[in-house]
């Protein structure tokens, strides 16, 4: 079964039929604010944190919530969570040094990254923040760094090297035997007695993200299996658990499932169905094996919600015929840690852009130019298969559907929104608004000044209707703020 999408309930229409969502019309902000726009809603960030938290109270509640910082960095955005009492995961010293400012304690905070920088570990080590050791050789160094500042620094293992296969797009799998990050599980043994010979470590714990838009609860069984064992291993060897972190991860869903397993359909056969970009059958992988094309990508339906996931993950009965609760049991009820980012505010934001023309490829396919590119809507650039629902804000109702490649204002041709055609509501025309649903997680995580085009802004829907502007759009002397040597970079835009 699948939950009702967080959209449906808060979606609306003017008189003139603009797009309203939570009682605000999105051709208004448009108007207002310039396009490209993030537009996020608070109410949606609120809910989604309570959903994870009011599950994890009912079913186990040595719990501790930390917000991906990474998935949307806003003040007004970790301000809201830090009120409701959720903590961060962060991914360097910005993402640290925004966390503690907007209220997140520093007991709420674990530490995160592959290349952590000496000043990011001590400020850690100062505020006896968790570190999640990665890899292997940062041990030695958070060791001597403790060791200078006369602090102990208390860690968690970060794993990889997990049997995991295609468990979302290769690019964001974090956790399997081919990754950047972690501790090999193979070596974790060795690694317990070499922690056991550092003087200034403090063993906290085990911790892993398996990679993120998991749809698929049997990943993570898999995972907390191994982790289950290797704590038991590293509490004989002296290796305390005080805690299990099971990263982020969980999807949402882009798609209702009928919607989705149709797009993949057409993906497949793309070739009669003039469906991909150049034909490619973007998301799939030939398998010698069945000797038919294999879903490998990221999967865009995703059944569960927060309070679904955390239900399941406690409750259901899988290796050994056991619950993850009672094989928790097992190893001490130690506190469990999750650090959710797309599952707290991806179905949280729109983005709206704004149409240039509407054409056709050389071959005859409809594309539409809009004024963003993919340095705005970033996921696509790691996902090829990432997709958003799309509508057109303005006059809603008009006209057949229209199936059309979305392509940005940036000079390559990879820049597409999506390697697939997505469906308008209508046949659009220049000056149309397009809004793209569930851009809240990740869609400015590589934004950058492609082309010299600004950075947009972002726009809160306050639980109360009104809206307020998060981050303001880049001016020109914003785009070339690192300029040295033009006098006229502050002058406004004319030329
Ligand atoms: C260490 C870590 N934790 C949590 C997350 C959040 O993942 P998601 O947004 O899929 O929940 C990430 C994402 O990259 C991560 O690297």
């Amino acid at each position: 079964m699948q939950d009702e999408g967080p959209w449906d309930k808060y979606l609306d229409r003017t008189e003139d039929d603009h797009r309203k969502i939570y009682g605000v019309d999105m051709v208004e902000l448009a108007v207002q604010y310039g396009t490209p726009l993030y537009v996020l809603f608070e109410n949606i960030i609120a809910e989604n944190h309570a959903k994870y938290r009011d599950a994890l109270e009912k079913e186990y509640s040595n719990y501790l919530i930390c917000y991906a910082v990474k998935a949307n960095t806003n003040f007004d955005v970790l301000r809201l969570l830090a009120e409701s009492g959720c903590g961060a995961d962060v991914a360097s010293e910005y993402e640290l040094r925004i966390a503690l400012d907007a209220g997140i304690r520093p007991e709420k905070i674990r530490a995160n990254g592959n290349c952590k920088s000496e000043f990011y570990l001590e400020e850690c080590i100062k505020r006896e923040i968790v570190i999640n050791v990665d890899p292997e050789e940062e041990l030695e160094v958070i060791n001597e760094i403790s060791q200078k500042l006369g602090i102990s620094a208390k860690i968690n293992l970060r794993l990889s090297g997990f049997p995991l296969e295609y468990i979302t797009s290769s690019a964001i799998t974090t956790s399997s035997e081919w990754s950047k990050f972690g501790i090999s599980v193979g070596r974790a043994d060795r690694v317990f007695r070499k922690v056991r010979d550092m003087e200034w470590l403090v063993p906290n714990g085990l911790m892993v993200h398996l990679g993120s838009q998991i749809t698929d609860i049997t990943a993570y069984y898999t995972v907390l299996d191994i982790m289950i064992d290797l704590a038991k291993k590293g509490q004989n060897t002296g290796f305390e658990i005080h805690e299990i972190d099971l990263g982020g991860g969980l999807g949402i869903q882009y798609f209702d499932q009928e919607e989705w397993a149709s797009i993949k359909t057409k993906i497949k056969n793309t070739a009669k169905q003039n469906y991909t970009w150049a034909d490619e059958p973007t998301g799939y992988k030939y398998s010698p094996e069945s000797g038919d094309l294999e879903w490998t990508g990221e999967e865009l339906y995703c059944p569960h919600t927060q309070d679904g996931f955390i239900k399941r993950l406690f409750n259901e009965r899988y290796s050994g015929g056991r619950t993850f609760r009672e094989k928790f049991e097992d190893i001490g009820s130690p506190r469990f840690v999750i650090e959710p980012g797309r599952s707290m505010v991806g179905n949280a934001g729109v983005t709206i852009a704004r149409i240039c023309h509407v054409s056709n490829t050389p071959l005859g396919h409809n594309i539409v130019h809009l004024d963003a590119g993919v340095n705005i809507n970033t996921f696509g650039t790691a996902v090829p298969e990432q997709l958003h629902r799309i509508e057109i804000a303005n006059n809603i109702e008009i006209g057949e559907p229209f199936e059309t490649f979305v392509a940005g204002n940036l000079c390559f041709t990879g820049d597409l929104f999506g390697k697939i055609k997505n469906r308008l509501n209508r046949r659009p025309k220049r000056g149309d608004y397009i809004l793209f649903y569930d851009t809240g997680a990740y869609s400015d995580f590589f934004a950058s000044n492609a082309n010299s085009f600004p950075r947009p802004g972002k726009v809160m829907v306050a639980k109360d209707g009104t809206h307020r502007l998060l981050e303001k759009r880049e001016e020109l002397s914003d785009v070339f703020a690192r300029e040295q040597n033009w006098s006229k970079k502050s002058a406004p835009i004319g030329i």
